[in-house]
């Protein structure tokens, strides 16, 4: 058996988002063991420069690879849409995975009557165009309509999804599509599926399709592992969590995501 089997598959996020790739993570390879990094201290990423959100993820980046991670998944669409490559090349032959690739591809397989789909994601996240050159290579027929929601982030590390504030703040944010006719919503930030009741509850159209990465980065890397033969054969499926700061909060906010308890969150001074 290759030691690699038994080696954890990293997750970094800015803050609780990428949790929801865990998620999925955890329901699709219930043997895998998991790192996960949220970098409480400096969250959001969405609002600052690619250069600084590149030299955060880079250092991440190195936290994962000294705790051996046979795999990186970037559940971080911001990170994604400035930092994928710069990552892979610190990673060297560790596969990188990201939502942003992920989500697109989880979209593009979508039935279109319109081929026209909504794209919402942090300032960073739509001002780079990520999601849009990822459609086009996927299928250049798909025409995209993105909408930046910063707020959405804060309230999700709040834990305000679905109270008065959200929902205003969603219709704020999501009036100019209910204008418009299209195939389906990408939630082209990690945190936003947090919201995805609100969000279903307030469009109240049972065709329109609300898409998210998490699913799709779960089953792109259950493929690779099983392609590479990397899957843990053995029933581990242990769960280590690491942030830069407030550990307390995080937890109790993730162990309400997740529904179930978290052994330990750690903290990990970053540079
Ligand atoms: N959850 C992240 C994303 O997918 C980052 C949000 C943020 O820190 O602004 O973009």
């Amino acid at each position: 058996m290759k030691l690699a089997q038994h080696a954890p598959i990293g997750v970094f996020d800015s803050g609780i988002g990428g949790l929801t790739v865990v998620d999925a993570v955890m329901k699709t390879l219930p043997n895998e063991n998991i790192i996960y990094f949220g970098d409480t201290a400096r969250v959001p990423y969405g609002i600052k420069s690619s250069e600084t959100v590149k030299e955060y993820s880079l250092q991440i980046t190195d936290f994962l690879l000294k705790k051996k991670v046979k795999m990186i998944l970037i559940a971080c669409n911001s990170v994604a849409a400035s930092s994928k490559e710069a990552i892979q090349s610190r990673a060297g032959k560790i596969p990188v995975l990201d939502v942003v690739y992920a989500g697109a591809l989880a979209a593009s397989a979508i039935k279109r009557k319109h081929n026209l789909l909504g794209v919402i994601g942090t300032l960073a996240t739509v001002a780079s165009g990520a999601y849009e050159k990822s459609l086009r290579q996927l299928d250049s027929s798909i025409s995209v309509f993105s909408k930046a929601c910063p707020l959405l982030v804060p309230l999700a590390e709040e834990g305000w999804t679905d109270n008065d504030v959200a929902r205003a703040t969603l219709d704020i944010y999501l009036k100019d599509f209910k204008a418009t006719a299209f195939d389906g919503l990408i939630l082209g930030c990690t945190h936003y599926p947090l919201f995805k009741h609100s969000i279903r509850e307030y469009f109240n159209n049972d065709e329109l399709e609300i898409i998210d990465s998490a699913n799709s980065i779960a089953e792109i890397a259950k493929t690779y592992l099983e392609k590479h033969d990397l899957l843990n054969p053995e029933p581990a499926g242990r769960f280590d969590c690491y942030v830069s700061d407030k550990p307390q909060r995080f937890q109790a906010l993730a162990e309400r995501f997740l529904g179930k308890p978290i052994n330990r969150v750690e903290v990990v001074n970053m540079p």
